[in-house]
C-alpha cells in the first residue's frame, strides 16, 4: 500500500483522472469500481473534460457503482444512480448497457444483492476499484464490524453513517437505515485500487488505515494487504500519517 499526497480536493480529482486515463489507454475495456460521495466529485468533472479535451473514449469502459441505498428509485436525487447521471454518466460517452448499480428499487433486496454479485463476477470482477472511505474507515457500504461480508450484501447502516450522510436527507432518521453494497472482496480481488480521501474530517480513519492494525473494526485497513492498493489522499486526509508512513 502506498500513500500519494496532494495539496487538495480538487488536485486528488485530477490525479485520480490521471490514473484512470492511463489505465484506459492500456485496456479500453477497463471493468471501474466508482464510488459516489463529495469526494470523487473533482475525478468526475475531470474525466468529463478529459473526453472533451482529449478524446478520451469511454465506449468499452464497463463500471460497477459501489453501492445505492435501499428503497430509493433512480429518480430520486439522493440516490446514488442520480448523482452518478448527474455528475458522470450523463456527460460521457459510456453506453448505459455497460453501466451497472445495484437496484435500490428492487421488490427483494437480498435477490438484488445476489444478481449484482453474480453479474460483477460475470465481468470477471473489477480492474480499478476507485474506493471513498467513511469518516469510520467504511468502504462503501461495509461498515466497522465483528465480521464483514465478502460478497454484494445488504448492509445495516450505522448510526455514524447516517449521521454523516444526514446532510442530504435532513436528519439521521430520514437517511435510509440499510444499503446494497458490494462485499470485500470485490474491492480486494479488484486488480488495483485506488482510495481517494479529502478533508480534516477523514485524517484520523486515513492515518489508522495507513498504519495501524488491520481489522474489520476499521475496514479500509484491509487494503494494506492489497498489492496494488494507494491512497490518494489531500493535505488535511493526509495530516494524521505519520513521517515514516513512506508517502510521496
Ligand atoms: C458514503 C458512501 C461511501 C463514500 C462515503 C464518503 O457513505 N457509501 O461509498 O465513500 O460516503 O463520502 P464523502 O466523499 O462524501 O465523504
Amino acid at each position: 500500500m502506498r500513500a500519494v499526497v496532494q495539496p487538495d480536493g480538487e488536485a486528488v480529482g485530477t490525479y485520480a483522472a490521471e490514473l484512470i486515463e492511463r489505465r484506459l489507454r492500456e485496456n479500453p475495456r477497463l471493468v471501474l469500481g466508482l464510488p459516489t460521495g463529495q469526494t470523487p466529485l473533482p475525478m468526475y468533472a475531470a474525466l468529463i473534460r478529459r473526453q472533451r479535451e482529449a478524446g478520451l473514449d469511454f465506449s468499452q469502459v464497463t463500471t460497477f457503482n459501489l453501492d445505492e441505498y435501499v428503497g430509493l428509485p433512480a429518480q430520486d436525487p439522493r440516490s446514488y444512480a442520480f448523482y452518478m447521471e448527474k455528475h458522470f454518466f450523463a456527460h460521457v460517452a459510456l453506453p448505459r448497457s455497460q453501466v451497472f448499480l445495484p437496484n435500490g428499487e428492487a421488490a427483494d433486496p437480498y435477490e438484488e444483492a445476489l444478481r449484482y454479485e453474480q453479474l460483477l463476477q460475470s465481468h470477471g470482477g473489477l480492474d480499478l476499484a476507485i474506493v471513498g472511505i467513511g469518516r469510520n474507515g467504511h468502504i462503501g457500504f461495509n461498515e466497522p464490524a465483528e465480521r464483514l461480508m465478502a460478497r454484494t450484501h445488504v448492509a445495516v447502516l450505522s448510526e455514524e453513517t447516517r449521521t454523516a450522510n444526514a446532510r442530504f436527507f435532513g436528519s439521521p432518521e430520514a437517511v435510509p437505515p440499510t444499503a446494497i453494497t458490494v462485499g470485500m472482496a470485490a474491492v480486494g480481488q479488484a486488480k488495483e485500487v485506488l482510495l481517494l480521501a479529502s478533508g480534516s474530517a477523514k485524517a484520523a480513519a486515513v492515518a489508522a488505515a495507513c498504519s495501524g492494525e488491520v481489522t474489520t473494526h476499521l475496514p479500509a485497513s484491509l487494503l494494506q494487504l492489497h498489492p496494488n492498493a494507494t491512497f490518494l489522499l489531500d493535505r488535511q486526509a493526509a495530516a494524521q500519517l505519520r513521517d515514516n508512513d513512506g508517502y510521496e
